[in-house]
């Protein structure tokens, strides 16, 4: 699939009132947690896309009753800890990194062997990362060469509890720890060398298990259990992300993001977006199944570049994609450091962002752990690759709204992997995106 996208009009920027789908993280980690608990567990707002369906998958292959989703809703009739069932064959993940992570310490603590296998994609990144502290537990997990996927787990072990110092910020090596320790005997401590996100450690607590929280250490202490609890999935901040750029970006913009989740651990892009000058509000704050959401109003405003702040980089490690885009449109440099995790997402999302800002006619410097943004200039017209990663093909899409020129950008089918419709949820705020089949 081909994305075009019409530069060189007379924009009238993004305006109206949506909703964007629901939170990927949220979404996995309510499936996963619904289908371990005692009682069954209702879903509203679950993201629809190939990332979450694919967890979703995976527990129905492991003999979980699954109703839906339909319309967002779904119903999950847990099974309890100790109720999955080995799956038929390994367990494709397609190109979900949390789905590997997360399930690859749920599952080092049962009673079945099992593998989990990937995309292309996915089958490039790095998994040492977990499996190393999975194995200090006690666990038995093999990885490809290199530490890359497929991972082969050996059921029938003994885990113990242990205290982990993770050395990068990821929320993903994080909360796989966690979940192998909810499997283990005794105390289970994680301690991470910046925030990130806390999705994991709310969400079981919204499941009756209790986490002690300490400064920068999570605990948990096994072996637990979960009682069934309904989740209201708020919108992502991750694909509201898109549009808050857009909307900053393009002259003339007024757009509400409707219900986005605004956990601390995941508004880098809000307070970034603000350093640079945008014009943001929230409004209507409330709190949904231990999160809080709110409503976003963004206006057109004129960005200017800054040196982002370190500590707000696991903020908005997704977000990257879109700021260096808000970059390229902001007075003066912008400069990114310390965000060497980048190049192990999707794509290697220095480079590749590099590489299409370039053809479009930026100046950048690219570092080992960030870039240098000569901005102020808008687009040229271009092609573009997305190397299959899909917050590259939205964040391109939105570089249309100050191009010369049209935008052709290659690779998006995986845009469907956490944003369903992205290009019909466009249109209807002033974006017209033609979507071409291959
Ligand atoms: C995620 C954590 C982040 C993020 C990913 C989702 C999660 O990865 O990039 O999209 O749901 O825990 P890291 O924790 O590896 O940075």
């Amino acid at each position: 699939m081909k994305f075009i996208v019409k530069g060189g009009l007379e924009k009238t920027g993004l305006h109206g009132s949506i909703r964007v789908p629901g939170d990927k993280s949220i979404s996995h980690r309510s499936i996963m947690f619904g289908s371990l608990a005692e009682g069954s567990s209702h879903i509203s707002g679950f993201l629809e896309g190939e990332d979450s369906l694919n967890t979703l998958r995976a527990f129905q292959a492991m003999g979980v009753e699954i109703e839906g989703p339909v319309d967002g809703r779904v119903t999950i009739h847990g099974v309890g800890m100790h109720g999955l069932n080995a799956p038929e064959k390994a367990i494709d993940l397609g190109n979900s990194g949390t789905s590997m992570r997360l399930l690859a310490g749920l599952l080092a603590g049962q009673a079945f062997d099992v593998e989990l296998s990937g995309d292309v994609s996915l089958s490039k990144r790095p998994m040492k990362r977990v499996t190393e502290p999975l194995l200090q537990m006690g666990a038995r997990v093999e990885t490809a060469e290199g530490g890359r996927p497929p991972l082969k787990i050996t059921g029938n072990q003994s885990l113990h509890g242990f205290s982990y110092r993770m050395p990068m910020a990821s929320a993903q090596v994080k909360s796989c720890c966690l979940l192998a320790g909810l499997y283990a005997q005794g105390k289970t401590c994680v301690t991470e060398p910046a925030i990130t996100r806390d999705h994991t450690e709310r969400m079981l607590k919204a499941f009756a298990c209790d986490v002690e929280i300490e400064n920068s250490t999570a605990c948990v202490t096994g072996p637990a259990k979960l009682i069934a609890a309904d989740i209201d999935v708020p919108a992502d901040i991750s694909s509201a992300a898109f549009f808050m750029v857009g909307a900053s970006i393009a002259d003339d913009s007024d757009i509400v993001l409707q219900h986005v989740g605004i956990n601390p651990t995941r508004t880098g892009i809000i307070n970034i977006l603000k350093l640079m000058g945008a014009d943001i509000t929230t409004f209507n704050q409330t709190e949904v199944g231990g999160e809080p959401v709110a409503d976003i109003r963004v206006k057109s405003a004129k960005l200017k570049g800054i040196h982002v702040p370190e500590g707000l980089v696991p903020l908005a490690i997704d977000e990257f994609p879109a700021i260096f885009v808000a970059a390229a449109c902001a007075e003066g440099q912008t400069i990114v450091t310390g965000a060497e995790e980048l190049r192990v997402k999707e794509s290697d999302r220095i480079q590749v962002m590099a590489d299409g800002l370039q053809a479009l006619g930026v100046e950048t410097r690219v570092t080992d752990d960030g870039m240098i943004i000569q901005g102020g200039n808008g687009f040229g017209a271009g092609t573009v690759h997305s190397h299959d990663d899909h917050r590259i093909a939205m964040a391109f899409a939105m570089a249309s709204l100050r191009a010369s020129g049209d935008i052709l950008i290659e690779d998006c089918d995986n845009v469907n992997t956490s944003f369903p419709d992205f290009a019909g949820l466009a249109a209807t705020c002033g974006l017209a995106i033609e979507v071409i089949d291959d």
